[in-house]
């Protein structure tokens, strides 16, 4: 195993979980560097269900070190709850450890999600209201209270005190919304300390000093690309770095470290919350493909958006992650679906794109240009050779690889550990 990114190619949900599972097995660390627990990230072992949120998908290798890095935010409250579903399962979490720098939800930051989408009315984002705008929003304006704060009553009073006092004003003059006290927090919160100290570590000495020993790591990211602040359908977005890139500041490593990156992503796309998909199917199609793929949110149950394969936003993925190679998921999904569509480019008023920059209001006005794939009937649910595949299956998946040019590694066909399609022989002896 070398050094690995994993990231969504898409909007997230693409079953980053699933393969991180898969290829923990491979390494010593897995490392989250981003997002909170708005992600929900699935792995499901000889049938039982783990949903994962802050907490990376290694934790049910027992020997794999388990770090959530300096770039994550942290619901104390959330990862407590998260701890001991692990531990009622059986799942020991010994070797997870928390950067000492990961920004801190509080209570006021998820009121203020609620509050700031309430105000949005119909231009709202569609958050997950778990309060990550607003700690990201006081991470670049100085205003956060980091895990070794709360480590440190005195300095963990005086910092909430300061804050709250300008959160509350707006939460009361702004929103009209309930104000917080800052006994009440801190007393809470002085609780929260005394379960996660022990997991609390320097990250970035320790991630460092484990790639100078040559150990293997594989950074777990969270959300996709499209969700990223910079590079995804702004303002459609969540507010951390999703792409490949937000592991180095994330984590706390230098660019040279990192040997490959895989973008994770569906045989066909969904999206959660509001904002442009140029590929989705509001009518029949659409709840097929929801029904079959089980396409409700992890963490807050929504109902997915359902579409197409968009060849042009994995050719811009592919672009700014610098992809070595695809994992296709979710394949067995598209199985008994006649004629497939897969996405070439965007039709905008009289000029046709394949690649183009996920302005959200440009794309609104494409029209997605589609080729079309005859599909199977076979279930392919138990098949673990890419030739043992329909013939069909194998033209669709050859079809992702011509147009997005990146060369398919992993192909899964069911949510279990282990039905998966090693496709990349070279993969497959370096890892397998
Ligand atoms: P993540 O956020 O990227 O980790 O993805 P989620 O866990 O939110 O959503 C992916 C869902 O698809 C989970 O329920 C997985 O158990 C499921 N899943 C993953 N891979 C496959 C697959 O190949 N086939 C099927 N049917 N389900 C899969
Ligand atoms: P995983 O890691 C899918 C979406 C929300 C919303 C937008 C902003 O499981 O793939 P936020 O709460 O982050 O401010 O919401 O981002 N979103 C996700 N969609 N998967 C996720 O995580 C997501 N995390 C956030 O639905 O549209
Ligand atoms: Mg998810």
């Amino acid at each position: 195993m070398t050094n690995m990114v994993l990231v969504g190619a898409q909007w997230g949900d693409e079953g980053k979980g699933r393969i991180t599972d898969l290829l923990s097995s491979k390494v010593d660390m897995v490392v989250r560097f981003q997002g909170g627990d708005n992600a929900g990230h699935t792995v499901i072992l000889n049938g039982q269900e783990f949903k994962l949120h802050l907490v990376p998908s290694g934790i049910l290798y027992p020997n794999v070190e388990c770090i959530i890095g300096n770039g994550v935010v942290i619901n104390p409250e959330s990862l407590i709850s998260e701890i001991k579903n692990l531990e009622d399962k059986g799942i020991a979490t010994k070797n997870l450890k928390i950067s000492s720098s990961c920004h801190l939800i509080m209570p006021y930051h998820i009121a203020l999600d609620g509050a700031s989408e309430n105000r949005l009315g119909s231009s709202k984002i569609g958050t997950t209201k778990k309060g990550i705008g607003p700690v990201y929003a006081d991470k670049a304006s100085r205003e956060g209270i980091r895990v070794c704060d709360l480590l440190d009553r005195d300095i963990f009073w005086k910092k909430l005190n300061d804050v709250l006092e300008i959160k509350n004003a707006i939460l009361s003059n702004v929103y009209n919304a309930k104000t917080f006290d800052a006994k009440e927090i801190f007393e809470k919160y002085n609780d929260y300390a005394q379960v996660i100290k022990k997991y609390v570590i320097e990250s970035t000495f320790i991630i460092n000093k484990a790639l100078d020993e040559n150990k293997n790591i594989l950074f777990e990211g969270a959300q996709g690309t499209l969700l990223d602040i910079d590079h995804g359908t702004y303002p459609f977005v969540t507010s951390s770095s999703t792409i490949a890139g937000g592991v180095f500041s994330g984590a706390g490593i230098g660019p040279g470290r990192i040997d490959e990156v895989v973008g994770i992503t569906k045989s066909y796309c969904t999206r959660v919350g509001f904002g442009v998909f140029p590929t989705e199917e509001k009518g029949e199609i659409g709840d097929i493909i929801r029904i079959k793929g089980n396409e409700y949110g992890t963490t807050t149950g929504r109902a997915r958006r359902c579409g197409w394969f968009d060849s042009v936003i994995i050719r811009y993925s592919a672009m700014v992650n610098n992809l070595n190679s695809l994992a296709l998921t979710k394949l067995d999904v598209l199985n008994g679906i006649e004629k497939l569509k897969i996405c070439i480019g965007y039709k905008i008023d009289e000029n046709v794109y394949e690649n183009i920059t996920p302005n959200c209001y440009l794309l609104e006005k494409s029209q997605p240009q589609y080729i079309e794939i005859d599909g199977w009937e076979t279930d392919i649910t138990n098949i673990t050779e890419f030739d043992e595949l329909p013939k069909n299956a194998r033209k669709y998946v050859n079809a992702i690889e011509e147009l997005t040019k990146i060369p398919i590694s992993i192909i899964s066909v069911g949510p279990d550990r282990n039905q998966i399609i090693i496709k990349d022989n070279d993969f497959k002896k370096k890892y397998f």
